[in-house]
């Protein structure tokens, strides 16, 4: 019988799934809802200084194969979330998601979970596309570098993560990795961030089947799968020693061994679990289970990376 059993650097996970910060883990229900489910972890709703009740609704819209979502990050704040992590019973790690829509705020929150030991491995999302008027800072390549040197390094001194959008050209890679080389508390990267600014219309109201930035969203669900690949593969490839989260168009366990047969540690799902709810878990992992055996593979190592 072959294992799932995941290790992520200080952390033993006994499987390689988790939610995604972008559309579930708003409130405390939800997230003891997925407590409960059979991920290996969990991971909170990206979080800023103080709570925001998001964009105007409708905000989310999903098919049986996508999702696009403006919500401009509704959250409780980052209190909220800390203290739900202080609380949480032994079991299941939960990544707290910080969102960074302003440096001197986001400054002023790692300040704050500095001193806290019950909080491991934050992961940055330095690519949220549904703020109006607001660039993703990651393909803001002199921004990042700024907000790395001058806001991470100065006021959180221990290994985090960074939830990167989609890139679209080596060339962009090579420099964001580049980038994220010369700052060593970078241990992993979230790939990838759903597809910012698509357009999706609806013939009957010939509109946008979402109401902020004039109908403008960030795609999700199956069409992203093969961009996340390509992600999680050039960044694996580019920075070995950096643990890479693959996250994108998951939905069975045949796109969890994709994911990690391109060097994934382990994957976030977000679109199908809003669709198919937190069940789909179990059955995702027993697919992912059963490949393996068919191939016999032991463990995850046996083709983690092994992309030919
Ligand atoms: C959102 O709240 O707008 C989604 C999260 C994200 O895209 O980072």
């Amino acid at each position: 019988m072959c294992s799932l059993v995941t290790r992520f650097r200080s952390l033993i996970l006994h499987n390689p799934i988790s939610n995604a910060a972008g559309v579930f883990g708003t409130h405390t229900d939800e997230l003891d809802q997925m407590f409960r489910t059979h991920s290996g972890l969990m991971v909170t709703k990206s979080a800023t200084l103080g709570s925001r009740v998001g964009n105007k609704w409708p905000a989310y819209w999903e098919n049986s194969q996508i999702s696009v979502n403006s919500m401009g990050l509704p959250n409780n704040g980052i209190e909220y979330y800390v203290d739900y992590i202080r609380d949480l019973p032994e079991g299941k790690p939960c990544i707290l998601s910080i969102a960074n829509i302003d440096n001197e705020q986001t400054a002023d929150i790692l300040q704050y979970i500095n001193e806290l030991d019950y909080i491991k491995y934050p992961e940055i999302n330095v690519s949220c596309p549904n703020i109006e008027g607001k660039e993703q800072l990651a393909y803001d390549y002199e921004g990042l570098e700024y907000f790395l040197t001058n806001i991470l390094d100065k006021n959180y001194t221990k290994p985090y993560g960074l939830k990167l959008p989609p890139y679209f050209d080596p060339v962009h890679i090579d420099l964001v990795s580049d980038i994220i080389e010369s700052h060593p508390n970078i241990v992993f990267l979230t790939c990838i961030n759903s597809v910012g600014n698509v357009l999706h219309i609806d013939i009957d109201t010939e509109s946008s089947v979402i109401i902020p930035k004039s109908g403008l969203g960030g795609l999700g669900g199956d069409y992203i799968l093969p961009i996340a690949l390509s992600n999680v593969y050039q960044f694996k490839k580019r920075l070995p020693h950096i643990d890479i989260i693959g996250c994108g168009g998951i939905r069975s366990g045949e796109d969890v061994f994709k994911h990690i047969l391109v060097g994934a540690t382990f994957v976030q799902i977000g679109t199908h679990l809003n669709r198919k709810g937190l069940g789909s878990i179990e059955r995702i992992a027993e697919e992912l289970r059963s490949i393996m055996n068919k191939k016999g593979y032991q463990t995850l190592d046996d083709f983690r990376g092994h992309y030919k």
